[in-house]
């Protein structure tokens, strides 16, 4: 195998880049920055690349197809694919792939730190000594919620799901789950006697609510005023999936109004930018999309993408294929 042309559209670990570079001339944005989608179209047009590694800010759809002639596959360097019209990808016959298991423990563990750094303030906590307005010790000071004991609601238990909520293990929560196919989840049915209840019952008898849920039309802004109405004003939502799937307007009011105690975000509707008010709410802990990154998952990520490629390259199925339908002859 050799003599392919590959691009990468964003810097990734240095992994990635040298197994792909065993078996294909790799050429790399050079720019720690999202391409834009002139520069990316461009690009490809002028570039003539068998194969492209991609990340979840490069829209891969119709005219991005149109603008890469005889593209043999397109690895995505993440697990959520909502960046990718697959469908489409279908039709033209391209194998596209993503990388699921390998950022699991690291995402649901993300999911961890934001509920306990909202659930006992701590950012905002940190805040306060930073700016040397503590005045000492005080049994009224920055009372947070409890976390053992109480209920974690998991919405969407596929893998990083069912992870956040093994996790809770150690804490002795009640998890209620929701599933989007009502199919049963073995798995935390066997280890946490876990129930699978609807999404309005999860809403009103969660403590935590935690979103594993992926961006589709059906649970884009799923979270929206009447979703938080249900929710207890003592509970917190947790956001480690994608962020359109909560109206950040409507989260914001809620925060505001104290129809919920907090929110840990991880995502953001618009990304970069946050919803007007969202970043001067105390009760708000917001963290930049940083899920999946620990250097394991990082660097398995870029591993597992760059053998992605390789694959489709060599006309095979990629070992995670988003379209497995194209290799069933
Ligand atoms: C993903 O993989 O989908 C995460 O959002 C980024 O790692």
């Amino acid at each position: 195998m050799a003599g392919y042309k590959v691009y990468i559209t964003r810097m990734i670990p240095q992994e990635g880049i040298n197994l792909l570079s065993s078996v294909a001339d790799v050429t790399i944005n050079p720019d720690d920055a999202p391409l834009s989608r002139d520069a990316l179209l461009n690009e490809m047009k002028n570039g003539h690349y068998d194969g492209v590694l991609g990340v979840l800010t490069d829209r891969i759809d119709g005219e991005f197809f149109d603008s890469c002639k005889g593209l043999k596959g397109y690895a995505n360097y993440a697990v959520g694919y909502d960046n990718i019209d697959v469908p489409e990808a279908v039709r033209r016959g391209i194998p596209v792939s993503n990388t699921p298991d390998v950022l699991t423990d690291a995402t649901a563990e993300c999911a961890w730190a934001l509920l306990f750094a909202t659930a006992r303030r701590v950012v905002e906590t940190d805040r306060v000594m930073r700016s040397g307005s503590w005045t000492g010790w005080g049994p009224l000071q920055f009372i947070g919620g409890d976390v053992k004991g109480k209920t974690l609601g998991i919405v969407g238990a596929g893998r990083i799901g069912t992870e956040m909520a093994l996790m809770s293990k150690g804490f002795k929560m009640k998890v209620l789950y929701t599933s989007s196919s009502d199919r049963r989840n073995a798995v935390l049915d066997a280890e946490l006697e876990a129930e699978l209840v609807s999404f309005e019952e999860l809403l009103r008898e969660s403590d935590f609510v935690s979103i594993h849920c992926p961006l589709t039309p059906g649970t884009r802004h799923l979270f929206d005023a009447k979703a938080f109405a249900l929710m207890k004003k003592t509970a917190y939502i947790i956001n480690t999936g994608r962020g359109p799937v909560i109206k950040e307007e409507d989260l914001v009011e809620a925060l505001k109004n104290g129809e919920i105690a907090g929110a840990g975000l991880d995502v953001f509707e618009n990304e970069p930018a946050m919803a007007p008010n969202l970043a001067e709410l105390d009760n708000a802990v917001v963290v930049p999309h940083i899920g999946s990154a620990t250097h394991s998952s990082r660097n398995n990520m870029a591993l597992l993408a760059a053998r992605n490629l390789m694959a489709m390259l060599e006309g095979e199925k990629p070992e995670t294929c988003l379209n497995p339908e194209l290799f069933e002859k």
